[in-house]
């Protein structure tokens, strides 16, 4: 299915604002939420209606521009003042996914190259980037889908954690990017959703996304996913990535780690798919890569319904590292790159 036959879009521009998807809503309804400043794009990012590191950029990408057109009427100074002002929030939105401080570097850039222009001009310059981000998301899902799918044989049963499908991305997904491209090739290949605790992105959106495009999809327990690799029903395990260090190692949704444990240990191969923007050169290994911790609501129930004693101590970390040296391969736009390393990372985003 291409991307103009989605049945739905993350985030769209609408009426001269930004619409969301709510992905809290989900599957029970699907809904958009309106949004018109930095601060209520950070609130959505913050709160989850978008969530998944290249939406997040794509989302802060666009809160950067609702401001510049919210302060157009501005004198200059005061323009600037509430353009930092828009930044500063957007970056405290979340801590992990680089994506986040990717988009907020390419917008304050593309606002310095058109600083000596009217604070009305630049807005509509900061849309157009933003537009630009968001299409190149797509077209960079695309192309790591064709490198990735080859990765997959003809009936292949692939185990995937978290969302890092359409739903995470501008559209098409990264991991489930490779799964929707292979289906497109012609292969049968059907899914095992880790339902991803705890806050459920397995069974609440994977599992609704796939189900959209007609992919098979079974539902599991995380816990689950050693046993069945255990009976040789998963073939090979595809995940996205919120920032990958300079050395390859990934971070991403707390649980991954694990499998990709499980996954060696199965010789089942670990594959991530992510863009070139979620790899942080400046960040040397993923022992510095900052874990954003949660409430701990989150662990203690879920929405309403609460399962713990109040008060029971909690720790949510709510993303994970596995190191370079469980990572088969890393599926990019400018192609697949085996066993990732230093070296190799490091002539990878040389040559681009
Ligand atoms: O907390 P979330 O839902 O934002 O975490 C998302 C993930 O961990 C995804 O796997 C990752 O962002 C890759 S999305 C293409």
């Amino acid at each position: 299915m291409s991307e103009s036959q989605s049945k739905f879009e993350t985030l769209r521009w609408r009426d001269g604002r930004l619409e969301m998807i709510d992905q809290r809503a989900l599957p029970a309804a699907v809904h958009y939420l309106p949004f018109d400043s930095a601060a209520a794009v950070a609130d959505g990012i913050r709160s989850m209606v978008v969530r998944g590191a290249p939406a997040i950029g794509c989302a802060a990408a666009y809160g950067v521009a609702l401001e510049a057109q919210r302060l157009q009427r501005k004198l200059p100074a005061e323009f600037s003042a509430g353009m930092e002002a828009g930044l500063a929030v957007l970056a405290t939105s979340r801590p992990t996914a680089v994506n986040l401080f990717w988009a907020l570097a390419r917008m304050r850039s593309a606002w310095q190259t058109f600083s000596g222009s009217t604070p009305a001009q630049i807005a509509q310059m900061l849309l157009a980037e933003a537009q630009a981000i968001h299409a190149a998301d797509i077209e960079a899902n695309r192309r790591m889908g064709q490198h990735g799918a080859a990765l997959l044989t003809d009936g292949a049963r692939v185990l995937t954690h978290c969302n890092a499908g359409a739903l995470a991305t501008a559209g098409h997904g990264t991991a489930l990017g490779v799964i929707r491209s292979a289906v497109e090739a012609g292969k049968k290949v059907s899914v095992f959703a880790n339902e991803t605790r705890p806050f459920l992105q397995g069974a609440r959106l994977t599992a609704w996304e796939l189900a959209q495009d007609n992919i098979p999809v079974t539902l599991i327990a995380d816990n689950a996913a050693g046993f069945l690799m255990s009976r040789g029903e998963i073939d090979a395990v595809v995940v996205g990535a919120d920032r990958i260090a300079a050395n390859g190692d990934v971070a991403n949704k707390i649980g991954t780690y694990p499998v990709a444990v499980l996954a060696q240990r199965h010789r089942i191969p670990f594959y991530v798919a992510a863009p070139l923007s979620t790899i942080d050169a400046a960040i040397a290994n993923g022992a510095d890569i900052p874990i954003e911790e949660r409430g701990a609501d989150e662990i203690r129930g879920y929405g309403a319904m609460r399962w713990a004693p109040d008060g029971v101590a909690v720790r949510n970390p709510v993303f994970d590292i596995t190191p370079a040296e469980l990572v088969t391969g890393l599926i990019t736009e400018k192609g697949v790159v085996p066993a990732p390393d230093a070296g190799k990372l490091r002539k990878l985003l040389e040559k681009n």
